[in-house]
C-alpha cells in the first residue's frame, strides 16, 4: 500500500497574503529531496497556492504518520525561519504550537491523505486553494461523484453507476456520519449545502471499494478559537477506470462557485480555477484560487505533475469570476459578501457592543429591555 498526503500551512506572506517567497520554496526543496533520498518518502513535490506551501509525498507509512507529520512540521519550521529572516507576512502564521507531539491533528497545518492500492495505472489529482476552507470542495465533489450532468460516467459506466459513499464531518460537534448516493444524495445535500459546518471528508466507490477522493478539513477558527486566517484546504482525487474520469473531476470548476474566505476570511467570493502560476490572489486578496496538479502515480513515484488548469478551456470560469467579484465587490461591507456575523473571521462587534450597550433604548412598546 502507498499512501499519498498532502500537508500544507501558511508559514508567511509574500507579499502580504499573496504568495510563497521563491527562499521558503527553495528550503523546502532541499528537504523534500532529502527525505526521499533518506527512505522516508517515495517521492515529493513541493507546490503553492497563494500563501499556502504544500508538500505532495507519498510513501508507505499510511496516514496520520508521526514521521511524516514531523518532517513536513520541520518544513514549516524552517520556512518560518526563512519567512522571519526577510520580514515575511505573518511568519509562521499557521503553526499555532512549538512542539510537535505524534501528529498535525489540532496544530494548524492542513492534510489530505489517501492510502491506496495502486492500480495498473494510477491518475491521481492534487487540488490546492487559497483564500478559502474546507467545505469549498463539497459542491464540487458532489457534482464530480454524485450528478450525472456533471459526470457522465455516473449513467454510462457500470463500474461508477452503483455510486459512491460520502463521508461527512460535522466541525462543529466533531462526529461522522455516511451518505449513500445515489439514494440518499438529497440527504447528503440538505448537510453539505451549509459548507462552513459540515465537510465532506472522503468520498468511496461503493463498486470497487477504493477511496477516491480525501480532503483536509481543519478548521482553523475552531481550532485557534481566534482568527488564523481560513484554512485554505487542499483535495486528493483519483480518477478513471471506474472513478470519474480526469475531465469529470476537473468540470465542476468551471462554475467558479462562491466560497467563503477572500479579504480577512471574511468575505464571500468566487473560486477561480487557475494555473499555479496565476495563484496569487491579489486583488481584495482575492479572489480564491484553486489549484489542480495532475501526477500519473507509478511504482509510488509521483513524477512530474501536470498543471491542469492552465487551459483555455477555463478562461470562460476566469471571467466569470471576475465578473462575479466586480459584482459582489460593489457590495462592500454589506452582506452577502461580507459573511454573516457567526462566520466572521474578525470582528469589532463585542467591543461595539461593549461601547454602546447603554445607548440602546428600548423601542416603544417593546416587552423586550434594551441591552438584554
Ligand atoms: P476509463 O474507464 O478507461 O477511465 O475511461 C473513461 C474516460 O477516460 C473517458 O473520458
Ligand atoms: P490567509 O489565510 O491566506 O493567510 O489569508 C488571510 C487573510 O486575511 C487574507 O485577507
Ligand atoms: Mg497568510
Ligand atoms: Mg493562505
Ligand atoms: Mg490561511
Ligand atoms: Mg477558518
Amino acid at each position: 500500500m502507498a499512501t499519498l498526503s498532502i500537508i500544507k500551512a501558511d508559514t508567511g506572506g509574500w507579499v502580504g497574503h499573496s504568495a510563497v517567497h521563491p527562499e521558503q520554496l527553495a528550503t523546502a526543496k532541499v528537504r523534500a529531496e532529502e527525505a526521499v533520498s533518506e527512505g522516508l518518502l517515495m517521492d515529493a513535490h513541493v507546490a503553492s497556492c497563494g500563501d499556502d506551501l504544500a508538500l505532495v509525498m507519498s510513501h508507505r507509512l499510511g496516514p496520520d504518520h508521526p514521521d511524516v507529520h514531523g518532517f513536513a512540521y520541520r518544513v514549516f519550521q524552517e520556512t518560518t525561519a526563512v519567512a522571519q529572516r526577510l520580514g515575511l507576512y505573518g511568519a509562521g502564521q499557521d503553526l499555532l504550537s512549538d512542539a510537535f507531539s505524534g501528529n498535525l491533528r489540532g496544530m494548524g497545518p492542513g492534510y489530505a491523505e489517501l492510502e491506496l492500492e495502486e492500480r495498473p495505472s494510477e491518475p491521481v489529482l492534487c487540488f490546492l486553494a487559497d483564500k478559502t476552507e474546507p467545505g469549498a470542495w463539497n459542491l464540487p465533489l458532489y457534482k464530480m461523484f454524485a450528478d450525472p450532468f456533471n459526470t457522465a460516467g455516473l449513467v454510462i459506466d457500470s463500474k461508477m453507476h452503483a455510486g459512491f459513499v460520502f463521508e461527512v464531518f460535522d466541525l462543529y460537534e466533531e462526529k461522522r456520519i455516511e451518505f449513500r448516493c445515489s439514494e440518499e444524495s438529497y440527504d447528503l445535500l440538505m448537510y453539505i449545502g451549509a459548507p462552513a459546518r459540515y465537510v465532506i471528508h472522503s468520498v468511496t466507490s461503493r463498486a470497487l471499494g477504493i477511496t477516491a477522493a480525501a480532503t483536509s478539513t481543519q478548521r482553523l477558527s475552531l481550532i485557534a478559537g481566534k482568527y488564523v486566517g481560513k484554512d485554505d484546504p487542499v483535495m486528493i482525487v483519483r480518477a478513471q477506470s471506474g472513478l470519474p474520469a480526469v475531465g469529470e473531476i476537473l468540470e465542476p470548476f468551471t462554475l467558479a462557485h462562491t466560497v467563503a474566505g477572500c479579504m480577512r476570511g471574511s468575505h464571500h467570493a468566487p473560486l477561480m480555477p487557475v494555473a499555479a502560476d496565476q495563484a496569487h490572489p491579489s486583488r481584495f486578496d482575492g479572489p480564491p484560487r484553486v489549484v489542480a496538479l495532475g501526477f500519473q502515480l507509478h511504482e509510488g513515484m509521483l513524477g512530474m505533475p501536470r498543471d491542469l488548469f492552465a487551459d483555455p478551456s477555463f478562461d470562460t470560469a476566469r471571467s466569470t469570476a471576475n465578473t462575479v467579484m466586480d459584482y459582489l465587490r460593489r457590495h462592500g461591507p454589506f452582506e452577502p459578501h461580507r459573511l454573516p456575523l457567526e462566520d466572521l473571521e474578525y470582528t469589532t462587534m463585542h467591543d461595539l457592543e461593549a461601547v454602546l450597550a447603554r445607548r440602546w433604548q428600548p423601542i416603544p412598546g417593546a416587552k423586550k429591555a434594551a441591552g438584554v
